[in-house]
């Protein structure tokens, strides 16, 4: 069996994790080999360099060193999480991966775009995922999700900013549908998690 790389993706709030776990436990009981991972994180190194990007105490960091962070963050990852277990043939279910480098700080900061995707090249060597889930909610629904008293450094953000990111997010999907599924995600959680199903059937060869 062949591995496969799955990635959901989506503004803070809309609920990615709890549709990466359903996924993550109906594919376990169907016998396939997953391995769930988070960006920024998923290694030891890449978690200490999540705790400097989301520390809210941070708040001088600037653009480019943030989206360095990131891309960081993000080669050590794919060494030593994503390609490897593909190698085994097992599939690797990961929240977030480069277009939340190019939705939160190419649309939403305002990074130049190319200049993000030459970076994100150099950290992934042209990695790109088998499928990319993308949730979708209007930004004050998803924000109002979120606990007020937590937030940290990115979701101290006001809404024009995750507004940019929403846009941009939906532009990355639209410009290529085929690797996407892009899904209103204020709907039940059952709902979504059976379209999510439906399409990852298709993607791990499973029907
Ligand atoms: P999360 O684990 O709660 O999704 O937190 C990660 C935060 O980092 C979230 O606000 C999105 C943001 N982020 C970026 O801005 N760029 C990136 O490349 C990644 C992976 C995450």
């Amino acid at each position: 069996m062949r591995g496969a790389f799955i990635v959901f993706e989506g503004i803070d709030g809309v609920g990615k994790t709890t549709q990466l776990f359903t996924l993550f436990h109906e594919l376990r009981g169907r016998s396939r080999k997953v391995v769930l991972t988070r960006e920024p994180g998923g290694t030891p190194v890449g978690e200490a360099i999540r705790r400097v990007l989301l520390d809210a105490e941070n708040q001088e960091m600037t653009p480019e060193t943030e989206a360095l962070l990131y891309a960081a963050a993000r080669a050590q990852f794919v060494s030593k999480v994503v390609r490897p277990t593909l190698e085994r043939g097992e599939v690797v279910l990961s929240d977030r991966f480069v277009d939340s480098s190019l939705a939160y700080q190419g649309y939403g900061r305002g990074l130049d775009l190319e200049k993000l995707a030459q970076v994100n090249m150099l950290a992934t060597g042209g990695l790109r995922p088998d499928l990319t889930i993308l949730l979708d909610m209007p930004v004050v629904t998803a924000l109002g999700r979120l606990e007020v008293g937590r937030r940290d450094r990115l979701e101290l953000e006001d809404t024009d900013f995750y507004d940019r990111v929403r846009r941009g997010y939906r532009r990355l999907a639209s410009a290529d549908p085929g690797r996407y599924l892009v899904l209103d995600a204020d709907r039940e959680v059952e709902v979504l998690a059976a379209a999510v199903m439906e399409r990852v059937e298709v993607v791990l060869g499973l029907v």
